[in-house]
């Protein structure tokens, strides 16, 4: 009988890449896909490691799961992703019933060494190399690419695609761990990756987004030009069959007026920029080891306002950085206001060991502080949000349906006509109702109502 697994997947966009990858890896390897873990006897789990909270998640759910080793010692439990690559051993410390902890850089091993503990042979640890201890050369051979192939089947929408450009980051913003886990940075080929879109757009897949930490900061040399994030949209738009094209995260140091014009000019190119600011104030940038100074970022938006009318612009921001005083967040408020965001991701401190601000800073904002600004920050950028959706209202948009929502999938499993939601080029939320077959279809959308973060509306069909 063939082994079931089931992958639980927190973090950013690059563990969802990534569980899609083990997902059609382990489907070629023979493996089915189970609907829970219940009905597993390969659990895995993808981790992260950005915030103590998304770790915390995953040590506790490990912590149930010791049981379910109990009562079915043959059930394999494997960790990957950034806590594996940052905790390593510690986690079989923790909990002592995982089989397999795997790093993002070594997911190529990832089948042999499941048959391999599956059969006793473990536990095991398979890493890369830490950071911070070797040279730069083999730490970057340690982090190994993982190619398995694409599949639409391990894609929840199908037509819907990531695509990794890059690996690791070099950037070393103090607070963050990304670098120690995600290993340095690396540019794929452009022609690797144009293979990899084309035969994406030959499984019908209609919305790729290119994926890096610092996706605008993506350079391949390999050729005799050096090629940027702007060549390739303009090389990717020219594949039938793709629609839409888009990209995260950006940083603002790269954001240049060349990728804005490209945004403009290349009609697939999505109208929407994800490019995190952390904070408004200077002192604390400079402290972020951010690199460049809120002008700066305030520039770059005024570039991107005046050059694409209409644009989506996202930001991150982190609340409660050490010694960020009343002062300093006020600058963080006044540039949430003056954004105009489509939406700012608020984020509280986390000291993170092995970063540079963990090191140096101590986390002297208290909890309450720090609750109280991420709080305030929401509450200013929902305010703006809801305002800035409000002229949507009666207009029509383009939405690439993504399937039923969680209500739906809650309520009327069965129903013919469920509530959908779907996507606009600018990552804009719709919900509508519509049979479930529209899913992985784009199609126009009338807005009738909106809300902050989210629009409701009907399905505009035949001539109008
Ligand atoms: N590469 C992206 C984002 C990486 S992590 C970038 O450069 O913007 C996603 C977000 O998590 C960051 O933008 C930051 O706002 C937040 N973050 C990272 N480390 C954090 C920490 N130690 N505490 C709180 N938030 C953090
Ligand atoms: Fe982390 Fe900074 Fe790299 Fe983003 S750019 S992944 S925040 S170190
Ligand atoms: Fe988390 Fe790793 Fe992404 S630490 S945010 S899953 S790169």
């Amino acid at each position: 009988m063939s082994r079931r697994f089931y992958i639980e997947t927190v973090g950013c966009q690059m563990n969802v890449l990534d569980s899609e990858l083990v997902a059609a890896d382990l489907l070629r390897h023979g493996y089915e896909a189970a609907d829970s873990p219940r009905e597993a006897d390969t659990i895995l789990f993808n981790t992260c490691s950005v915030r103590q909270h998304a770790e915390d998640k995953v040590y506790s759910a490990l912590g149930r799961l010791k049981h379910v080793k109990e009562h079915r010692p043959e059930t394999v439990i494997c960790v990957l992703g950034c806590m594996a690559q940052k905790d390593r051993q510690q986690i079989l410390r923790r909990a002592p019933h995982v089989d397999l902890v795997i790093g993002p850089g070594q997911l190529s091993h990832l089948s042999a060494l499941l048959d391999q503990v599956a059969v006793g042979g473990g536990p095991v640890v398979e890493v890369s190399l830490d950071r911070a201890a070797t040279g730069r050369a083999p730490v970057l051979a340690s982090f190994e690419p993982y190619n398995p192939g694409r599949t639409p089947a391990a894609r929840r929408v199908p037509q819907q695609a990531m695509v990794r450009i890059m690996f690791g980051c070099d950037r070393f913003c103090s607070f963050c761990i990304v670098p120690n886990v995600r290993g340095p940075e690396q540019s794929r080929p452009a022609d690797e990756i144009e293979t990899e879109v084309r035969n994406l757009a030959r499984q019908g897949c209609l919305e790729v987004t290119l994926l890096g930490q610092t996706v605008n900061s993506y350079e391949d040399r390999t050729t005799g030009r050096t090629l940027r994030l702007s060549d390739l949209l303009c090389r990717f738009n020219a594949i039938e069959g793709i629609e839409r094209l888009k990209f995260v995260t950006n940083h603002p140091r790269y954001m240049t007026t060349e990728l804005i014009e490209a945004v403009r000019d290349v009609p697939k190119a999505s109208p929407y920029f994800h490019v995190p600011a952390q904070s408004g104030s200077n002192r604390i940038l400079k402290r972020m080891n951010r690199g460049y100074p809120v002008e700066a970022y305030r520039d770059m938006l005024a570039t991107i306002r005046k050059t694409v009318p209409g644009a989506a612009v996202t930001s991150d921001f982190i609340v409660g950085f050490p010694g960020e005083t009343e002062e300093d967040y006020q600058q963080t408020v006044a540039l949430v206001r003056d954004g105009r965001f489509k939406n700012s991701f608020i984020f509280k401190y986390s000291p993170r060991p092995g970063t540079m601000a963990a090191k140096r800073f101590e986390d002297d904002v208290p909890y309450a502080v720090k609750q109280r600004r991420n709080n305030e920050l929401l509450a200013i950028q929902s305010a703006i949000s809801l305002e800035d959706n409000r002229p949507l209202v009666g207009r029509r948009v383009e939405i690439l349906v993504e399937g039923a929502s969680k209500v739906a999938r809650k309520h009327s499993p069965s129903g013919k006509v469920v509530q959908l939601v779907g996507r606009t080029t600018c990552d804009r939320i719709v919900v509508f109702d519509g049979p479930a077959k529209l899913t992985g279809r784009i199609l126009p959308v009338e807005i009738e109502k909106v809300e902050a973060f989210t629009l409701f509306g009907h399905r505009v069909v035949g001539r109008q």
